[in-house]
């Protein structure tokens, strides 16, 4: 790519990150999702850093101002009330004066907020910032542990499958066997309004995310009994390594910034994930798979979930494995990285998780294969990233044959993975 065509990516992804800026937080797209959302927030962070640090951090301190006194980070903020969106706070009433969803999203703080500080140009506002949020955190992953591994198990399970971000994943189909729909009430979805329904989950499944919902609802949204009367209990292999890789993360920056105990507590929180980890790994598929805690038994499902693991300090030779996966995932399909493998007879190209391409997944890929000394195949999922922009603009999500634009349009973590992509290299 020349000069001037990344400089004007570099100012489009920008200009997209400043249409959804709400001053002290983003929100992913308008329309769609008019909230802040939780990991989207982390990820943009990360490209907000190169246009202005302190709106990077503002981001990240936005999103821990409304944690829950158990620890907690929930998935969805609503600052300000939008009827475009449902479910929206009248059907989760989780009680809270800044209403917000009950359930949580893949812990990429962690990971966010290291990497905000080791490459901050204004180090004595990293060093505030990174301690302040560093409590947080910490009080996050220990939350995470105490109420989603009651069995101490070392891994913890989602109770519902948006709290995984992939919400329509193939991995849910066997699971969701054990959800009912009955007694849900009429509801208008709209979702569909603002993007195609052959892009998006279907009924059935939505009828299954309320269900969850009101079930949680009923329980006063209480943690303690959240995980245990869920019907839906799945150990994510990719949610699971995205938590490892934070507490690693953080565990380094709390050293760094001389804060010993929450430096030791995240270090034996991902060591004994890591171990754990490495039993969801199948033979069979040449990757790691989902548990489902209910039945008792693996989820022979070959998504991206299984892929994602390499973002975290796994074995040299499962991330080979990984990176292989993905070499013959990319000879049925031009864009990488599917979100399902396109062989298997559920891959669907463009529907949301069951087979497009998402940047953030691309990203967080490429970096756990650069870290694994896997240099070729992460910069191929780079340079075919950049290329999906070129042809299809800044959207949700890409359909990995064609590369036609899915969901919703100027999408803010997508700009943001731009902004990385194009400036990484240039970090210090
Ligand atoms: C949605 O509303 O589709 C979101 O993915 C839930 O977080």
């Amino acid at each position: 790519m020349t000069e001037i065509t990344k400089d004007t990516l570099f100012q489009t992804a920008v200009d997209v990150l400043h249409l959804n800026d709400r001053g002290t937080y983003t929100v992913p797209t308008s329309g769609l999702y008019p909230f802040q959302w939780n990991w989207d927030s982390c990820l943009v962070a990360l490209g907000q850093r190169h246009v202005d640090e302190a709106r990077a951090w503002k981001e990240l301190e936005t999103l821990f101002a409304h944690q829950w006194d158990d620890g907690m980070v929930p998935h969805i903020v609503f600052h300000e009330m939008d009827d475009g969106y449902f479910p929206g706070p009248d059907v989760w009433k989780t009680g809270r004066s800044t209403p917000t969803t009950g359930i949580t999203q893949p812990a990429v703080a962690g990971f966010a907020v290291n990497r905000l500080y080791e490459h901050a140009k204004d180090k004595t506002l990293a060093i505030e910032k990174a301690q302040a949020l560093l409590h947080g955190i910490d009080r996050w992953h220990s939350w995470f542990y105490h109420y989603r591994d009651p069995k101490n198990t070392g891994l913890v399970a989602l109770i519902h499958p948006w709290e995984a971000g992939r919400d329509n994943s193939v991995d849910w189909d066997d699971p969701f066997d054990s959800v009912p729909t009955d007694g849900i009430g009429a509801y208008q979805r709209r979702d569909t309004q603002h993007a195609s329904a052959e892009h998006r989950p279907t009924s059935e499944q939505y009828d299954r995310y309320l269900w969850l919902v009101q079930r949680f609802r009923s329980l006063g949204w209480d943690n303690q009994q959240l995980h245990d009367a869920s019907p839906f209990q799945v150990v994510d292999p990719g949610f699971n390594a995205l938590l490892i890789r934070s507490c690693a993360d953080i565990s380094a920056l709390a050293e760094t910034l001389g804060e010993q105990e929450i430096a030791a507590r995240n270090k034996a929180f991902a060591n004994k994930a890591l171990n754990a980890l490495d039993g969801l790994w199948s033979d069979r598929l040449n990757q790691y798979v989902c548990f489902d805690r209910v039945k008792g038994s693996t989820i022979e499902s070959p998504s991206v979930g299984g892929l994602i693991p390499v973002v975290a300090p796994i074995p040299k030779e499962r991330a080979d494995a990984i990176a292989a996966r993905i070499n013959e995932w990319g000879e049925r399909c031009q864009y990488l990285v599917p979100s399902h493998d396109p062989a298997d007879a559920s891959f669907d190209s463009k529907r949301y998780w069951r087979g497009p391409s998402w940047l953030i997944v691309n990203y967080l890929i490429a970096d756990g294969l650069r870290n694994a000394g896997i240099h070729d195949v992460a910069a191929n999922i780079e340079k075919q990233s950049l290329k999906l922009i070129q042809k299809s603009g800044f959207a949700e999500y890409y359909d990995p044959i064609s590369g036609e634009p899915c969901g919703g349009k100027t999408f803010t973590w997508t700009a943001a993975m731009v902004l990385e992509f194009l400036r990484t290299s240039d970090d210090a």
